[in-house]
């Protein structure tokens, strides 16, 4: 559901915004009705029509056609109904049929990762979407920023696994297959991954992965599932190890298309986070194995070639006297992209 004037002005987690709306959900459901019956018509629609097509009076058709406009849709009004001309390029929940009951909407936020936690501990379901189109406390792995500015693709899944919280990483892995899968599919790129859950394409970061878990010791609770796509933003040129879909492109892409994608690949990802095709699709896609890495993990450096994953997500890596380290989580490094190195 879309935030309040309050937190659509301050960026500020409150309670009002995230208070799950009834109104407001039946708001986007009509909306996103008129939308479609708009769009199925490639001529005016009168106003008569939405009304007995919606079962709801012409007054309630125009009001929310008002609010379409206010939008940014361009909706033209004639003696003969309403004509869409164009869409905005925003993640407004009614874009995204069958999903909007479940999307919580903000044009600016400090982090959807702060109100997925809220909404989890409120007893929200699995599947629970949080969009932002703009992050003012965007928060990257290991206590890092992640900048978030208006043309990339924000948004936090809440998630209930029923895993045993050892195999939570699988989390990041299914997320990151689902990610570049999406952009192989969809724009033919060569997207890879990077151990644990990065998505470069031609070596540079495009999408970064943020997993927060709730667990007790042997249940997960739930995991908010972060994901930050450089879409339609420019990465100044002294930036050497991020890009863009826009910059990889030449052209903007459609931020609407592309999230209701991954959101479907993410659904077929699920289904298999328990299952080794999940590891077999990472390996294929990884651009970590059989790469010479540097993993920077709390107190330890690890060097060596990765040779493999576990099946809780570990990256396996042998260093160069023979001896095989195991890495849950930390930085890692690709030795090869980087001036020769004299560490191994
Ligand atoms: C990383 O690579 O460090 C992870 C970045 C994760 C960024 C996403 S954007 C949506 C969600 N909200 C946040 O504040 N962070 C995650």
């Amino acid at each position: 559901m879309q935030s309040n004037g309050n937190s659509q002005t301050t960026g500020q987690l409150t309670k009002t915004n995230i208070m799950v709306n009834i109104l407001e959900i039946k708001v986007n459901e009509v909306k996103g009705q008129i939308l479609k019956a708009l769009r199925e018509c490639s001529d005016y629609l009168s106003g008569e029509t939405l009304s007995n097509q919606l079962s709801t009076s012409r007054v309630s058709i125009w009001k929310h056609i008002r609010s379409l406009k206010k939008d940014g849709y361009v909706i033209k009004a004639s003696p003969g109904g309403y004509r869409l001309f164009s869409s905005p390029d925003l993640l407004l929940p009614y874009e995204f049929p069958d999903l909007e009951q479940r999307i919580h909407y903000f044009p600016e936020i400090g982090s959807t990762m702060d109100v997925a936690r809220e909404l989890a501990k409120k007893g929200a379901g699995e599947g629970t979407i949080v969009i932002a189109e703009v992050q003012t406390r965007g928060r990257g792995r290991l206590s890092r920023e992640w900048l978030s500015p208006k043309g990339g693709i924000y948004f936090t899944l809440l998630l209930r696994p029923r895993i045993s919280p050892a195999y939570a990483p699988r989390i990041n892995l299914m997320a990151s297959v689902a990610v570049a899968v999406t952009i192989r599919k969809l724009f033919g790129l060569k997207a890879e991954l990077k151990w644990p859950n990065d998505v470069l394409i031609e070596g540079k970061k495009l999408c970064g992965i943020l997993a927060e878990m709730d667990a007790e010791m042997d249940v997960v609770n739930f995991v908010n599932l972060g994901i930050g796509i450089n879409a339609n933003t420019s990465i100044p040129q002294f930036e050497k190890t991020a890009t863009s879909l826009k910059d990889v492109l030449g052209k903007e892409i459609s931020r609407k298309k592309f999230l209701s994608a991954l959101l479907m690949e993410i659904e077929r990802q699920k289904t298999l986070l328990m299952k080794a095709d999940l590891l077999e699709e990472w390996k294929k896609l990884s651009a970590t194995l059989n790469n010479d890495v540097r993993i920077v993990a709390a107190g330890e450096v690890i060097v060596g070639r990765a040779i493999d994953i576990d099946t809780t997500g570990a990256l396996i890596v042998k260093e160069e006297d023979g001896s095989v380290k195991e890495a849950v989580a930390g930085d890692c490094i690709h030795l090869r992209e980087e001036a020769p190195n004299t560490d191994i």
